[in-house]
């Protein structure tokens, strides 16, 4: 089948929803067959970043849902034990650069209808220091992305963006903040997440080849290392169970929207079928301030050690929050799991793997 597009040329692929396969999951055919085996309308989607904090979970979610899953990760940050389950159970991992001329061919191969892409380079600081290295993976290596996805006649990509880079500060009257907010992004890392917006644009009114953004709050949950951008919660976490002062820089009254790893999950989920050429927040709209993260971290870990305090770092924002009601209304998300039971579940996580290691 051939979708035509804007240009006037033809992608070989997929055509909107109408494309049906029925897969079904080597582990289902291998199990005996006590009760009905029930067939799900399953796609092949591949997961850039799918072995880092985030794509892991959303990995996961896709798998639950009986999709076929490959997953792209240079392994740079992300790690095989993060998807040690889902590579049981099939999924096929490329150790591979978004950068990569290569990656063209293996899109080729795989031939994806949804592409997932989490891969980025995170830190804030980083891309300060480096806006080259953050623009070459996070805008050229995207790019290489949306070039292969295209060719392969990729029917959607869904692009992880950043809501606590993306709007700059916000002035305090806009908070929550939407996504119609125009506010000027204060790193490279924004800058470069925000600029792909433009470039899916382009795609969907060139090629056809259509987009949804979630434009991320700080995601903490289990599996998060303690670098990055919303690393804080892991750090917190990690210190106080090894009886160590974690430190608070500047006074602690800053804010930020917390959202639960397994919450953003669900938008990816969601967004495979809604959502075309929109952007979309995902986080909870409440302001957390520092402080207060710092106490619910002490009350899932029975910490009672003291708060120590480290002077302001430069570049760090003072306040956001996400309006998701864009995304309530038209992916019917919500951020379903609340700070606490959130902290509870990560807790567990840092404290099995202080454990076992
Ligand atoms: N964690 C947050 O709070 C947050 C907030 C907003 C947006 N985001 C975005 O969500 C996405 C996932 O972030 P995360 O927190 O899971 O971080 P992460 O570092 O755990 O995941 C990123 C993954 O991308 C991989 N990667 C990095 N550079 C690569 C490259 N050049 N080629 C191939 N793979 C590469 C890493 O190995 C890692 O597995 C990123 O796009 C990030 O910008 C995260």
């Amino acid at each position: 089948m051939t979708c035509p597009n804007r240009l006037g040329e033809s992608s070989p692929g997929f055509t909107g929803t109408s494309t049906l396969r029925i897969f079904v999951p080597t582990h289902v055919l291998s199990t005996p067959l006590a009760a009905p085996v029930s067939l799900r309308f399953a796609m092949k989607v591949l997961v850039t970043g799918g072995a880092g904090f985030i794509g892991s979970h959303v990995v996961e979610r896709l798998l639950d849902a009986g999709h076929e899953v490959s997953v792209v990760d240079s392994l740079e940050r992300g790690s095989r034990d993060n998807i040690a389950g889902p590579l049981e159970r099939g999924v096929r991992l490329h150790e591979t650069d978004i950068r990569d001329r290569s990656l063209r061919a293996l899109l080729a191969d795989e031939r994806p209808e949804v592409v997932m892409h989490l891969a980025a380079q995170v830190d804030v600081r980083v891309s300060v220091a480096d806006p080259v290295l953050d623009a070459d993976i996070n805008v050229s290596g995207s790019l290489n992305l949306l070039e292969g996805a295209r060719e392969a006649g990729t029917r959607k990509v869904i692009v992880t963006s950043s809501g606590g880079c993306i709007y700059g500060e916000p002035k305090p009257d806009a908070l929550p903040v939407k996504e119609t907010y125009r506010g000027s992004p204060e790193s490279p890392y924004g800058i470069s997440k925000r600029v792909l917006h433009d470039y899916l644009a382009f795609y969907k009114q060139a090629h056809g080849m259509d987009w949804t953004v979630l434009a991320l709050a700080n995601v903490f949950g289990p599996r998060q290392d303690p670098y990055g951008e919303a690393g804080v919660v892991s750090i917190f976490l990690g210190k106080m169970f090894a009886n160590e002062e974690p430190v608070i820089y500047g006074d602690g009254k800053q804010t930020r929207d917390f959202v639960y790893a397994g919450d953003v999950a669900d938008a990816f989920m969601r967004a495979i079928k809604k959502g075309s050429g929109t952007v979309f927040n995902i986080g909870t709209g409440v302001e957390t301030t520092v402080v207060e993260l710092w106490e619910g971290c002490a009350r899932a870990a029975s910490y009672t050690g003291e708060m120590r305090f480290a002077p302001k770092r430069l570049g760090e924002l003072e306040r956001i929050s996400l309006d998701w009601s864009r995304a309530s209304k038209k992916l019917g998300w919500e951020p379903a799991t609340d700070l606490s039971k959130g902290l509870a579940e990560t807790a567990a996580w840092v404290k099995s793997r202080l454990g076992s290691s």
